[in-house]
């Protein structure tokens, strides 16, 4: 135990907090799946939700798991089991970690693409094509089902690769440096972007809303993307929080892992949308919206063969370092709470992932037969995560925070025991008592009757 404990220390004092929850927030949700869920819920009026919220949302539920994290210096099952020794609180840490390793399974699968896509562009292979055929042969590399499976194993060993060895001194650090590299290239990709022809129209679509496109669909879908991006509602921020020093500032924090993936987030907007209307692609064409109109945007650009390569390894990293953090709550759990040591804990996991990841990416083939529901596994998955379990995760962690814990345990832990200020904690709290809970319910419920 007292092993476990240092290498648990060990992960968190070399990193900023920053870097870490922001290395989880940012990743495929803000460029693969934030364009698609705006694509498929009327654009502007998606995005107007998404805002709302990320701030009014966002902000106090991940304040309140960074409180809880920091609080109980535990992982996301005894984080609960501390606060509140026996009770059904810690049902909540355990849908997390359930959580967790559910959207591994359906993540690792688009991260898999990733280095499918890296190979592709060291290989020239975009290079001359038109839409058409982009999106013909995105479409035959979903159909080499194996193929998917094998670069998912791929990427569910290196996360546990890093998560196992590296997140100390390795892959955090440069994280630091290259995401802002990202963030360059994102810039770079969105000035060709808004000024191919015909582009005018995306931004359109991207920024003009349309108020009567509002409804109970576009709440849900804005509201389980606001969960995802930012990594709420299923306990990375709680493990996360765990490892946080008792002298760094909570709320800061959270605003600036909130600024930061927003940021990325409609940067990848302002890329994509353009594009897609002067290409002629369709903005509710889904999975291929992103990985056909990018390598045709690096088609039309000085330098794009070289770009095309940084950006499909920088948003491989993206990715590794959001899958590091959703294989890390559930090996938190398991060495913690059912003490095994961290190799096998890793192991465990990621055989799991593997095992359930080869449905989910078999399922993307044509005329599969892993569907549930008359949904393929993927987007079952990614429904039932996104927009059930993280909301409802979301609601008991405010609700612990806001009825449970209280106010002045709370502003305690905000203020680093009055050492700090922290002039918005009472609006905040305010939120995290009422009108978040009420928020998540009406929304979640609406959702569900839809
Ligand atoms: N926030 C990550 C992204 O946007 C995905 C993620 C969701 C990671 C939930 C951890 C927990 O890519």
């Amino acid at each position: 135990m007292a092993e476990q404990k240092k290498k648990r220390d060990g992960f968190g004092s070399k990193i900023g907090i920053i870097a870490a929850a922001a290395g989880s927030a940012i990743g495929l949700g803000n460029i693969y799946r934030f364009p698609c869920e705006l694509g498929n819920n009327g654009g502007a009026a998606f995005l107007l939700v998404y805002l709302a919220v990320v701030i009014f949302l966002g902000i106090p539920v991940m304040l309140s798991e960074l409180f809880i994290g920091r609080r109980s210096q535990s992982n996301s099952v005894g984080a609960f089991k501390k606060l509140a020794p026996k009770t059904a609180w810690p049902i909540v840490g355990y849908m997390g970690v359930l959580c967790g390793f559910l959207i591994f399974a359906f993540y690792s699968t688009v991260s898999g693409w990733t280095l499918e896509y890296i190979v592709k562009s060291v290989a020239n292979s975009f290079q001359g094509k038109d839409m058409a055929t982009l999106e013909s042969d995105f479409a035959a590399f979903h159909n080499m089902g194996w193929r998917n499976v094998i670069w998912q194993g791929v990427f569910i060993l290196l996360t546990g690769f890093v998560v196992f060895k590296g997140v100390q001194n390795g892959i955090e650090k440069y994280a630091k440096i290259l995401m802002p590299v990202l963030l360059v290239i994102l810039v770079i990709l969105g000035i060709r972007a808004v000024t191919l022809p015909g582009a005018k129209e995306g931004l359109a679509f991207l920024f003009k809303p349309d108020f009567s496109k509002i409804n109970a669909q576009v709440l849900i879908s804005a509201l389980g993307q606001g969960f995802f991006s930012l990594s709420l509602g299923m306990g990375v921020l709680i493990t996360y929080g765990s490892y946080v020093k008792k002298s760094d500032n909570l709320t800061s924090t959270a605003f600036s892992v909130v600024l930061a993936d927003t940021v990325i987030a409609l940067l990848a907007g302002i890329v994509i949308f353009p594009a897609a209307f002067s290409f002629g692609v369709n903005p509710q064409a889904g999975m291929g919206l992103v990985f056909n109109t990018i390598p045709m945007i690096f088609n039309q650009m000085a330098g794009g063969y070289v770009f095309c390569i940084i950006f499909f390894v920088l948003l491989a990293i993206a990715a590794l370092t959001s899958t590091i953090s959703l294989l890390e709550v559930v090996v938190a759990y398991i060495t913690e709470e059912l003490h095994l040591n961290r190799r096998w804990s890793t192991v465990i996991a990621c055989v799991g992932t593997m095992l359930l990841g080869c449905f989910v990416s078999l399922s993307l083939m044509e005329n599969t037969p892993f569907t549930i529901g008359g949904r393929t596994v993927f987007d079952a998955l990614d429904f039932i995560t996104a927009n059930v379990m993280l909301p409802l995760g979301g609601i008991f962690i405010v609700v612990f925070v806001g009825w449970r814990l209280g106010k002045t345990h709370f502003f305690e832990e905000v203020t680093n025991e009055g050492k700090l200020k922290s002039p918005l904690k009472t609006v905040i709290f305010f939120i995290i008592r009422y009108l978040a809970p009420l928020a998540v319910t009406v929304i979640f419920i609406s959702g569900l009757l839809k």
